[in-house]
């Protein structure tokens, strides 16, 4: 059985990934399965915490036990739900791939193919930050856990890449997975770095993402403890 050092702790986590529609039938997506993130919120769970996880596209995943489950598709529908639920967390976990960027204008009918043969322009708008936006109005105490897929390796300034990011987010720790040729996503394995703005890093094992909630919920308890 699993310790219950987590009760008594709020904690909110964010899962897959969000579509930013198109059109009436078309959307732009990302690849996350949301695996890592419902690992996460069912650990946590088992840990004892109350768990609100609030989930983007990740309808092929059983529901874990004990959790209360928003579902979401849009990143401006995540970051309300998100902050909705972070005003009364100790926790708040972004492991959702969240688009960056959204089209400009949503069509209202279906995009037609033009006869004479050109391609339609889409305008693009950026999303805003909602990490940073959390870190923002965080509540005093409360701490708050980024995510990062960087392609590359360690040689390839991943870990610089990512130091960076965490100084700029400005959240307490980040969770570095390096991506790519079959990496990290909609797999069952992951592995990487756990950056603290303290200054500590781990290199996370290669495990199963079970095993890498198990981590991260350790060095958050241990933290809330400090
Ligand atoms: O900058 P990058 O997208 O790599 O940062 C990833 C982290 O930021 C993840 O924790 C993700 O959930 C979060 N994020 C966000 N809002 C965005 C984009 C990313 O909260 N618009």
């Amino acid at each position: 059985a699993l310790p219950r050092d987590l009760e008594g702790v709020r904690v909110v986590v964010s899962a897959g990934g969000t579509r930013e529609p198109l059109d009436p039938v078309r959307y732009l997506g990302n690849r996350s399965s949301g695996k890592q993130g419902y690992a996460l919120a069912r650990v946590a769970a088992q840990r004892g915490a109350a768990v609100t996880l609030v989930a983007a596209h990740t309808l092929a995943l059983p529901e874990p036990a004990g959790v209360d489950l928003v579902s979401v598709s849009t990143a401006e529908q995540l970051g309300k739900a998100v902050r909705t639920a972070a005003a009364d967390a100790d926790v708040v976990v972004m492991a959702a791939a969240v688009a960056d960027f959204r089209p400009e204008s949503l069509a209202e009918h279906k995009i037609k193919k033009a006869d004479d043969g050109s391609a339609p322009v889409v305008t693009l708008a950026r999303n805003p930050d909602i990490l940073a936006g959390l870190v923002a109005d965080r509540r005093p105490g409360q701490l708050i856990v980024g995510f990062a897929a960087e392609t590359g390796d360690e040689r390839g300034g991943v870990l610089d890449h990512a130091r960076r990011k965490l100084a700029r987010k400005g959240c307490d720790l980040l969770v570095v997975n390096a991506v790519g040729e079959g990496r990290a996503f909609e797999v069952e394995e992951n592995t990487g770095w756990l950056l603290s703005a303290d200054g500590e890093e781990r290199k996370l094992p290669l495990g199963s993402k079970s095993q890498l909630a198990a981590t991260l919920w350790d060095v958050v308890f241990q933290s809330l403890r400090r």
